[in-house]
């Protein structure tokens, strides 16, 4: 009887072990491929392989901001997420490792809005603009305070589907989920792309829960030295 105790043990002991190993080795394959492979020539959208892109590495660190527009028919390879928003697909398993690891630190998060299209960016900025001409400001005015938090059409790194608004999930704590992201999202290339003291650099107001993807090795330069994309790539205006 006392055999049989040890050999039940010493199996769930060895099947734990095994589970464990075997937990490693995924991550260990996560790890090394860092990003997806591009996609091959066939999956290539034709208008995508036509953009005056920078080459294929450096997608993650196209710069879109007020002075630098989306590349003409730049068309993202797009992933659908289950709750029907869309990223590049390239970002999926860095997203994903970056959920499980808030996970395990006990937050629950959302990509609450992701790829928006030119059109779809375009009715954002007319409805910002048109509450705030509800609120009394002029014609001029209300443009000018909704530039401050949305990017115009062209402008905007949610239609290269490599930026993510981030909500917090139930249960889950706001302020310490943005904290944890603020000090973690480097790690899986992620990077708090509007922060509060850089407003003059990025040309956008502070907004915690906007985060865009640059890859591991940007994320973790411009982390250390507490750089915006503007100033990673030099083009500060
Ligand atoms: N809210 C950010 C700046 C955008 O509209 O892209
Ligand atoms: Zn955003």
């Amino acid at each position: 009887m006392k055999r049989k105790r040890l050999l039940t043990f010493l199996a769930a002991a060895a099947v734990l072990a095994f589970s464990f190993l075997l937990s490693l080795w995924i991550d260990g394959q996560i790890e090394q491929r860092k990003y997806p492979p591009p996609p091959t020539t066939a999956e290539t959208p034709m208008s995508y392989a036509e953009t005056t892109l920078s080459p294929w590495q450096e997608w993650p660190l196209i710069l879109v901001n007020r002075t630098h527009a989306v590349p003409d028919d730049y068309v993202p390879p797009l992933f659908t997420l289950e709750n029907g928003q869309q990223y590049d697909a390239r970002i999926y398993p860095m997203w994903q490792r970056m959920v499980r690891a808030a996970k395990k630190n006990g937050f629950l998060m959302e990509a609450a809005y992701c790829y928006r299209s030119n059109e779809t960016q375009r009715q954002i900025m007319d409805e910002r603009v048109a509450w705030y001409r509800r609120q009394g400001n002029s014609q001029q005015e209300a443009e000018r305070k909704a530039k401050e938090y949305v990017a115009e059409p062209g402008h905007s790194e949610h239609e290269l589907g490599l930026a993510i608004d981030i909500h917090a999930g139930k249960n889950t704590n706001a302020e310490q989920l943005f904290k944890w992201l603020q000090a973690n999202a480097w790690r899986y290339g992620f990077i708090e792309r509007y922060p509060k003291d850089k407003v003059e650099i990025t040309g956008i107001a502070y907004e915690r829960w906007h985060y865009r993807f640059v890859g591991r090795d940007a994320a973790k330069e411009m982390k250390k030295k507490h750089l915006t994309l503007e100033e990673y790539l030099g083009q500060v205006n």
